[in-house]
C-alpha cells in the first residue's frame, strides 16, 4: 500500500483499542495514514496513541481550542484516496445513511469523493436490527463500502455476529480495494457447509465441514460488490449483509433443488460445500432400534451438484470447483477440473496441519482451465476468498 493515503475515522466504542494495530498495520505497509476521532471515541482511545503511531496529528473537533486552527474537513477529504471509518458504531452509521452532520467525522463523510468503507462493530442484536440493516442498504446504494463484522466473543459477554474485523482482514480488505478500486457487478453462487444424509430423525451421514469456508468466500465477494446467493447445509456460521441472499439445506438433495432454482441467475458458481457423495438408501421415520447382530444398511450415491452446474450452463457462466484431497491431491484436482469441466479449481489437502476443516485457516492450490498453478500459502479463509474473488473478478476484463 506504498503511498496510498488513508483517512482513518474512529468512533466511539471499545472496539476502538484494535485500531492502534491496524494503524501499525497499515503503516507497516507503508501507507500514509491520517485520523479523525469522534470525541466518544477518545473514551475508548488515546489520541495521543493514534497520533503517535500514524505519525500525524489528529483532529477531533472543527477547530482546535487551544490553537483556534480550524480543521478543514474538506482538505482531508481531498487528501484521502480511501476513507475508512472503524470501528463504525451504530450511531455513525446511521447519521451517514440520514445525512445528519455533528461532528468532524461526518462532516469529512460527506465531502468525500473517494471510496468510503465502513467497519461496524456493536453488539449482536444491534448488528441484527431492522434498522442497522436498513441504513446497510442506503449506505450500499451511496457507494460505501461495508466489511462485515465478524462472528465471536464480544465485549457483552455475549457471543455472536458484531466484532470489529480484526486488524489483518481490514488491512486486507483495503489491499484488495486498492488493487482494484472499481466495485464489481454480477451475481455469485455459492454452496458452503456439510450435507446431512439422514438413517433415521437421530443419525445422519455428515462430514466435518464448519462452512467457515465458503462463507468467507462470501464476505469477500460482498465486500467486492457482488450480490450473493449462498447455499449451505447446516452451520453456526451467520452472515448478514443486504445483497446476500442465504438458503438453509440438509442434504444433498435438497442442496441440489437450490441450485437448481438459483443457477441461471447467477454469473458465478463457487462449489465449496463438502456434499456426502453417497446417502443411505433408506431413511426410516422411526429411531431404528439397537440389536444383539451388526446392522448393515446401503448407500446409494447422490447427485453431483458441481457437475449438474457445469453441464447446465450459458456460455457466460463460470463454475468453481474445489477439491478435498488426503493424497494424490494435483493429480486428483486436475482429474476434477477436467472431468467436471470447470474454469478453475481450488485444492486443499488434509495433509497441511492447519487446514482445510473446521479452523480459520487453510492453504490451497488453484489451477485454472489451462492447468496454471497459484499456490496461497496458510492464511486466514476470508484472505483466500478475497484472493479467489480477486482472479475472479478478472475473468471478464
Ligand atoms: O467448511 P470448512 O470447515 O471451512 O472447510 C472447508 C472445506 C475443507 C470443506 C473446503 O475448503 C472444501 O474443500 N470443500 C470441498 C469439499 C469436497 O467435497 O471436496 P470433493 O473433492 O469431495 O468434491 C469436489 C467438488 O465437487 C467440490 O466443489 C464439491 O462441492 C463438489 N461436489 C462433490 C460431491 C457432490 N455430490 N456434489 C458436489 O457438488
Amino acid at each position: 500500500m506504498y503511498g496510498k493515503r488513508i483517512l482513518l475515522g474512529i468512533t466511539g466504542g471499545i472496539a476502538a483499542y484494535k485500531i492502534a494495530y491496524l494503524i501499525r498495520i497499515l503503516k507497516k505497509k507503508e501507507a500514509e495514514v491520517k485520523c479523525i476521532m469522534t470525541p466518544a471515541s477518545c473514551d475508548f482511545i488515546s489520541p495521543l496513541v493514534v497520533s503517535t503511531l500514524s505519525e500525524n496529528e489528529v483532529s477531533i473537533e472543527f477547530w482546535d481550542k487551544s490553537s483556534g486552527k480550524w480543521n478543514n474537513h474538506v482538505d482531508y477529504a481531498k487528501w484521502a484516496n480511501v476513507f475508512l471509518i472503524a470501528p463504525a458504531t451504530m450511531n455513525t452509521i446511521g447519521k451517514m445513511a440520514n445525512g445528519l452532520c455533528d461532528n468532524l467525522l461526518l462532516a469529512t463523510y460527506f465531502s468525500m469523493k473517494n471510496k468510503t468503507i465502513v467497519a461496524p462493530a456493536m453488539d449482536l442484536d444491534m448488528y441484527k436490527h431492522p434498522s442497522l440493516l436498513r441504513n446497510f442498504e442506503l449506505l450500499k446504494r451511496d457507494g460505501v463500502g461495508i466489511i462485515p463484522a465478524e462472528s465471536g466473543e464480544l465485549a457483552s459477554g455475549l457471543f455472536g455476529e458484531g466484532r470489529l474485523s480484526e486488524p489483518e482482514t481490514i488491512a486486507s480488505y483495503l489491499e484488495a480495494f486498492f488493487k482494484s478500486d472499481t466495485q464489481c457487478e454480477g451475481k455469485i453462487l455459492i454452496t458452503a457447509g456439510p450435507t446431512y444424509e439422514h438413517m433415521d430423525p437421530v443419525r445422519y451421514l455428515g462430514n466435518h465441514s464448519s462452512g467457515k469456508m465458503g462463507f468467507s468466500i462470501a464476505k469477500a465477494a460482498l465486500s467486492k460488490g457482488y450480490s450473493v446467493d449462498l447455499i449451505t447445509g447446516p452451520t453456526k456460521q451467520e452472515l448478514i449483509h443486504p445483497n446476500l441472499r442465504r438458503f438453509d439445506v440438509v442434504s444433498a438433495n435438497d442442496m441440489l433443488h437450490k441450485v437448481q432454482e438459483l443457477w441461471d441467475k447467477s454469473n458465478y458458481g463457487i462449489f465449496s460445500a463438502a456434499v456426502a457423495d453417497y446417502r443411505p438408501a433408506e431413511s426410516s421415520e422411526i429411531k431404528i432400534k439397537k440389536n444383539d447382530g451388526e446392522m448393515n444398511f446401503s448407500l446409494v450415491k447422490n447427485p453431483d451438484i458441481l457437475s449438474w452446474a457445469s453441464n447446465n450452463r450459458s456460455n457466460q457462466q463460470k463454475v468453481i470447483g474445489f477439491a478435498l484431497e488426503t493424497n494424490n491431491e494435483e493429480e486428483n484436482a486436475l482429474s476434477k477440473l477436467e472431468r467436471k469441466n470447470l474454469d478453475m479449481i481450488v485444492l486443499n489437502s488434509t495433509q497441511d496441519e492447519g487446514a482445510t476443516f473446521g479452523g480459520d485457516l487453510n492453504k490451497v492450490t488453484i489451477f485454472d482451465k489451462n492447468r496454471n498453478k497459484t499456490e496461497l500459502p496458510l492464511q486466514s479463509k476470508l484472505n483466500i476468498g478475497i484472493e479467489l474473488i480477486n482472479i475472479i473478478s478478472t475473468f471478464d476484463a
